[in-house]
């Protein structure tokens, strides 16, 4: 292997059953992220992007093909890689829970991953989260019901974050976002990369991906190119 971070090997995906209603979505598809980078991806509605985020991080298993990370096979529901490689969903509405307030979810993936624990230490990192993504103090106690689709996005990269993972794949995450939330987010999304870490990036707006990446691939013709 080429001692990438992450890396995806050929990778075939298929929805349907049945040779007519079968879709290739993605056939021999390769991508191989190295540490530091900020990877964009790019590619029209439907190409799937979002298919290959779930991919990387191991929630869904491809036809054919690998995922590695550090050079091994990634292995689905692994705990321990949470702790290294996190992901928001481009609706991240299905990944919170609505019983929680909204500082318990935001300190929850860090409260099961590290040793941030008790009451005190989850509502000190919530607030400091919150304020990272320009969040206001006062969502911290209500729940994600309450809160718009771009907040929402914000508290699921808020929680991914939390965790100080070393890799962070993120579904459109400035989708939703007027422009002066944007460029706080691109700020901390650059900040975590100019720390060492390592960002996948799915996104449809060019400006971003141009601001923020230092590399773009393509996804046309269920395979991978470089952009
Ligand atoms: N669970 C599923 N069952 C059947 N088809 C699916 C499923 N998930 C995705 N697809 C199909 O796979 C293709 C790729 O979807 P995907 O969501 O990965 O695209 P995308 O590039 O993320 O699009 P967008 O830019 O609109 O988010 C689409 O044609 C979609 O309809
Ligand atoms: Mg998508």
């Amino acid at each position: 292997m080429s001692g990438a971070l992450l890396e995806a090997r050929d990778i075939a995906v298929a929805f349907g059953e049945g040779a007519h209603r079968r879709v290739n979505v993605l056939d021999c598809a390769s991508i191989s992220v190295h540490r530091g980078e900020c990877v964009g991806l790019v590619g029209h509605s439907g190409s799937g992007k979002s298919t290959l985020a779930r991919i990387l991080v191991g929630l869904q298993a491809p036809l054919r093909g690998e995922v590695r990370w550090r050079g091994s096979p990634i292995r689905p529901g692994d705990k321990s890689l949470g702790r290294e490689l996190q992901f928001v969903f481009q609706n991240p509405t299905a990944a919170l829970n609505p019983r929680m307030a909204n500082w318990e979810l935001v300190s929850e993936a860090a409260a099961l991953l590290t040793d941030v624990r008790d009451r005190r230490g989850r509502m000190f990192l919530a607030k400091a989260m919150f304020r990272q993504v320009a969040l206001p103090a006062d969502a911290l106690r209500r729940y994600p019901h309450a809160l718009s689709v771009g907040q929402r996005q914000r508290l699921a990269l808020a929680r991914a974050l939390a965790v100080r993972p070393q890799a962070l794949i993120l579904d459109e995450p400035t989708a939703s976002l007027d422009l002066s939330v944007q460029a706080q987010i691109l700020d901390q999304l650059l900040a975590f990369n100019l720390a060492g870490g390592t960002i996948v990036l799915v996104s449809h707006d060019e400006a971003v991906v141009r601001h923020l990446c230092t590399r773009v691939l393509k996804l046309n013709n269920q395979r991978i190119e470089e952009a």
